[in-house]
């Protein structure tokens, strides 16, 4: 994979740049992504446990489901993707993530600005007076519920549910204004999250797309840079850091 040095001095003057990331950047962090060989929607189905039906069918089933994925994620890391993005922030003025994990890992390696569009795995609140929840859940003790009565969920966006609105819109104008746009490990397939590529697209942004394989995005990408994220994001830094 080449980092041509011209896409590097023009990345160098950039005022605002946004990273759009999906499950491949913290794959590297032994997190598993949906879709691909070993994908999670391969084994299970999305049906089952991400969306709120299936919840009230089998609270239970779907706790243990992110009981399990939350203990991957305290175990995990940030690789050295999520570390290159957050050290962007030092080269240029303005480095936005948009993400559509719920790892809380861009946090963690100190990305400052993060819009979480498919919400966070370590917030919960009540599906019926939606009140925040904070308390470590205990399946022990049965699934959680709050004082009014209603089930505790998970903080995350099933599907058929609306995105946040706020980050959503707070992502669009992001995307329209940024000069870079970097669509990193993602399929790009689910929407509306995908939609932002071609907004920024149509807003003029330069787009690059940084994955293992040829995507949705590749047709239209002003540039692929094939390769793991951890591999690939450190390299560009060095070349933007060297004279
Ligand atoms: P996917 O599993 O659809 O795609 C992961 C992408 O990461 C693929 O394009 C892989 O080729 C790429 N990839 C894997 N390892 C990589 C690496 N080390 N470096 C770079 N790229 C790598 O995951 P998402 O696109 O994030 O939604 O999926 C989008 C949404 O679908 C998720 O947020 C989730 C899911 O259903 C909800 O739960 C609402």
């Amino acid at each position: 994979m080449e980092i041509k040095q011209e896409f590097v001095d023009g990345l160098r003057e950039a005022k605002s740049v946004v990273f759009f990331t999906g499950a491949g950047i913290s794959a590297e962090s032994g997190i598993p992504t949906f879709r691909g060989k070993d994908g999670i929607w391969n084994k299970l189905k999305p049906e089952e446990l991400a969306n709120f039906n299936a919840f009230l069918k089998n609270p239970q089933l779907v706790w243990e489901w992110y009981q399990h994925r939350k203990q991957i994620v305290h175990e995990s890391k940030p690789n050295k993707g999520h570390l290159a993005i957050a050290e962007m922030q030092e080269l240029l003025p303005e480095v936005i993530v948009v993400t559509q994990n719920i790892d809380n890992l861009h946090r963690r390696a100190g990305s400052k600005i993060i819009y979480e569009l498919h919400g966070n795995i370590e917030r919960n609140y009540c599906s019926k007076c939606r009140t925040p929840y904070t308390k470590e859940i205990n399946l022990d003790e049965g699934v959680p519920k709050c004082y009014c009565g209603g089930l505790i969920r998970p903080d995350v966006v099933w599907f058929g549910e609306y995105l946040p609105e706020d980050e959503f819109n707070e992502s669009e104008k992001a995307a329209r204004r940024c000069d870079y746009f970097f669509v990193v490990g993602t399929s790009a397939v689910v929407f509306p999250a995908a939609s932002l590529v071609y907004t920024a697209r149509q807003a003029g942004a330069f787009i690059v797309e940084v994955n293992i394989e040829e995507t949705e995005v590749s047709r239209f990408a002003d540039i692929s840079l094939f390769g793991p994220a951890g591999e690939v994001l450190p390299a560009m830094i060095s070349k933007i850091k060297a004279e």
